[in-house]
């Protein structure tokens, strides 16, 4: 019945998990739900005033596919003022999310017979972006001890006169890893030599909690093949508000307006507007976000260290941490075999009511991924009932 297209894509894990979530506590249930992609901190008043401004202005209508000029224009100067990165309005296109700017650019670049890589631990998403253009994703390992760099002789050994593209995420989701200037260098300089294109999801770009974030695009004079993704969602706590942008080579900036005029015509000009005064307005929210992502940083670390056979290493950005459950794996839970992290992830979804992300839909099976951006008193609580699981395991 239905296309090979569609039959290449797998749902959504981490939103099957929000929707398990949801169901619970339809059901009456108190649940801790640490299985969020999202801030949990309401969109700054000023934002939601000028969404307010422009239902009230009339600027309800339909907007050039690639953005109003005006949100492209406000999209250079906050990468210019944030991170030093100087573009043009026309090698900027506004997209539904940052999601739908990477899918359109997957879908103008690459085709059957290409080859991307994607490193791993990835986020859910990239490998379906991939083959649903009918390109194969191929994974590359990377090191937890060094906030998840690649192996670069994996990298190295991956690359054939098929690949295409590579796509880079740091601040990570799942693992919060950033990567070294030394590691983004090098790996640009491998993508060079094979003329690949360079996706960098940027998403996560002003929550890092050790180093100050550089944009990829920034550490090489040789841009050209280089695409930067940023987005409204996690920054300015506008998940809902579905805007994201792509900066980057000017040819491909509109060929995915083409496809986007073709499908989604553009983006909600509310939100449009709403982003205006996020990247231009007044910053103060996220200075204020970051240092509450940070000391849940340390809460939640703390508390897994002091867990015997729980390794995780310390993420410099995002708000995610992805222990590793190794250690319990082929031992006894309830009477039942501990196959992967999964099993440890569910039980505690169905007995505690504490909701996380398997590592499986991340390519790492012996991982759970928990969000932090949930309150302290979650956070603790999520973690004592982690505890108690771990505890029963013989
Ligand atoms: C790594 C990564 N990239 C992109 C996105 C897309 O976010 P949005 O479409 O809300 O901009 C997410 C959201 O979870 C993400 O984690």
């Amino acid at each position: 019945m239905f296309s090979d297209r569609i039959n290449r894509i797998q749902p959504s894990l981490t939103l099957q998990m929000t929707s398990k979530a949801g169901e619970l506590r339809s059901k009456g249930f108190n649940v801790i739900n640490l299985s969020v992609g999202e801030p949990d901190f309401d969109t700054p008043e000023n934002i939601r005033n000028a969404g307010i401004n422009a239902i009230n202005s009339g600027k309800t209508r339909y907007t050039p596919g690639a953005g109003m000029p005006i949100l492209r224009q406000a999209a250079c100067e906050k990468m210019e003022r944030d991170n030093s990165l100087f573009f043009k309005p026309e090698e900027v296109i506004i997209s539904c999310g940052g999601k739908h700017s990477l899918y359109n650019a997957c879908q103008v670049l690459f085709q059957s017979g290409d080859e991307v890589i994607i490193f791993k631990p990835y986020w859910v998403s990239f490998p379906d972006f991939v083959s649903v253009t009918g390109a194969k994703p191929v994974f590359v390992n990377t090191n937890p001890e060094s906030q998840f760099e690649p192996d670069f002789e994996d990298l190295i050994n991956s690359i054939n006169p098929n690949t295409k593209g590579i796509i880079i995420n740091s601040p990570s989701n799942p693992t919060g890893g950033v990567w070294s200037d030394d590691a983004v260098k090098q790996t640009l300089e491998i993508a060079k030599k094979h003329n690949l294109w360079v996706f960098s999801d940027e998403c996560y770009e002003q929550l890092t909690y050790d180093v100050e974030f550089k944009s990829i695009a920034t550490l090489t004079n040789d841009n050209e093949k280089i695409l930067t993704f940023q987005s409204c969602s996690k920054t300015y706590a506008m998940t809902g508000w579905r805007i994201g942008y792509t900066a980057g080579n000017s040819k491909v900036i509109k060929a995915m307006s083409k496809l986007q005029g073709q499908s989604t015509s553009c983006p909600n000009s509310i939100a449009q507007m709403a982003a205006v005064e996020a990247l231009t307005g007044n910053q103060e929210a996220i200075p204020k976000m970051r240092e509450i992502f940070k000391s849940r940083r340390t809460l939640i670390m703390e508390r897994l260290k002091s867990i015997i056979g729980v390794n995780c290493a310390m993420p410099g950005g995002a708000f995610y941490v992805f222990p590793d459950f190794t250690h319990f794996i082929g031992k006894i839970l309830d009477g039942k075999t501990i196959n992967t992290a999964t099993d440890i992830a569910m039980y505690l979804l169905e007995n505690k009511q504490v909701v996380s992300v398997p590592g499986d839909g991340f390519g790492s099976p012996n991982n759970i991924r928990f969000s932090y951006a949930a309150s302290d008193q979650n956070i603790n609580d999520a973690i004592d009932a982690l505890e108690n699981v771990l505890n029963k395991i013989n």
